[in-house]
């Protein structure tokens, strides 16, 4: 390429450039660095001095004026714009509310659990979610090939089994951080631990998601006894779902407790008789819970068989220990009868703003 040609095809580049600066320069900077006295038009029309040819230099010359002219009218056009945006903001309307994010619903009920337990004294763990078969079944008395373990549908990772702490599993209830919790005090009791974590289990439909989180409580102690547990259970329901809320326990089987229990709570919306008025003021079947109870969870004394793994003498010692679903009990204290539980984890904007 020629010296000339060279220049042609910068005074062609100079109008893109400038082009492209009108989005972020205002007029003022593009009149300075385009066309002030130390410019980049200038700087080039500088260079005609150097061409020899004086045809090079008179055909330059024109170019030269009418990119001068172009640039003229295109720095003038950006002023026009800039102002006609100007005119057409209307500063008396009202300004755009900015959207303010909060916690998750799901993250709001574990602090407020945390909180519950934390007033009367309980600690708040934290153990694997991704855990050995051993701290999930085996030492929560269920032996490898037990068929307990099937109510626990189990996700297992692609992972070479332990010899001796078998299999790698996504934990399918917080009861693994029983043991854990025994091996980590070491023989300092007693215990008051709350275990609030996430958990897998091969279920979806609309009042199941594979991922879901479950809060456990541990207690172990000198003399403790049922009495101790179905006070931390009525305790937890009248701070949880309110004052007048009632709670009961009813005979169940884990292989982990002995005696074991399902917990059920009294239903917000019928007040635990099963009836609501409808608009006519006449007592009809509450469509919520049917029977006024809504059952939550397990829970019981800690099987000497968990403690003895535990390394805890049970002789000594005895323990309670009770958990269930946090995205249950939450949907139970609002009243909400949801349809789909699985709208928690849907990143609806929508439905997440309501909570
Ligand atoms: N882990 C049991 C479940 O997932 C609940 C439970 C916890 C039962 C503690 C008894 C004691 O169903």
């Amino acid at each position: 390429m020629s010296y000339y040609q060279d220049l042609v095809k910068q005074s062609q580049e100079l109008l893109n450039q400038f082009q492209a600066e009108r989005k972020t320069l205002n007029t003022e900077q593009l009149n300075i660095k385009y066309l002030g006295k130390k410019g980049l038009f200038n700087e080039l029309a500088a260079q005609i001095k150097n061409l020899k040819k004086n045809e090079d230099k008179k055909e330059f010359g024109q170019i030269l004026n009418q990119l001068k002219k172009d640039l003229e009218k295109a720095l003038a056009d950006s002023q026009k714009q800039k102002q006609e945006i100007y005119q057409r903001l209307d500063l008396s309307l009202p300004g755009i509310k900015q959207k303010i994010g909060h916690l998750h619903p799901v993250s709001q009920a574990i602090e407020e659990i945390s909180q519950i337990f934390e007033r009367i004294g309980f600690v708040r763990g934290d153990y694997p979610e991704v855990d050995w078969d051993h701290y999930v079944f085996a030492a929560l008395n269920m032996p490898a090939n037990h068929p307990a373990r099937d109510e626990w549908e189990t996700f297992f990772v692609d992972q070479a089994a332990d010899p001796e702490m078998g299999k790698v599993v996504l934990t399918t209830h917080t009861s693994n951080g029983q043991v854990r919790e025994m091996e980590r005090v070491k023989g300092q009791l007693p215990i008051r631990m709350i275990n609030i974590s996430r958990c897998y289990r091969r279920q979806s439909n609309n009042t199941h998601t594979q991922m879901f989180h479950q809060f456990e409580g541990l207690v172990i102690d000198k003399d403790i006894n049922i009495q101790h547990l179905k006070g931390t259970i009525d305790y937890f329901a009248k701070e949880f779902f309110g004052p007048k809320t009632k709670s009961r326990i009813r005979p169940f089987h884990f292989k982990f407790t002995e005696p074991s229990f399902e917990v059920d709570f009294s239903c917000q919306i019928c007040g635990g008789t099963g009836f609501i008025k409808n608009e006519n003021n006449k007592k009809v079947n509450c469509r919520f819970c049917k029977s006024g109870w809504h059952e939550v969870g397990g829970a019981g004394m800690v099987h000497p068989n968990v403690l003895k793994a535990g390394g805890i003498d049970s002789k000594k010692y005895r323990g309670f220990a009770f958990g269930w679903g946090v995205e249950r009990s939450y949907t139970l204290k609002q009243g909400l009868n949801l349809d789909d539980i699985r709208l928690f984890y849907s990143a609806e904007r929508d439905f997440l703003e309501q909570f």
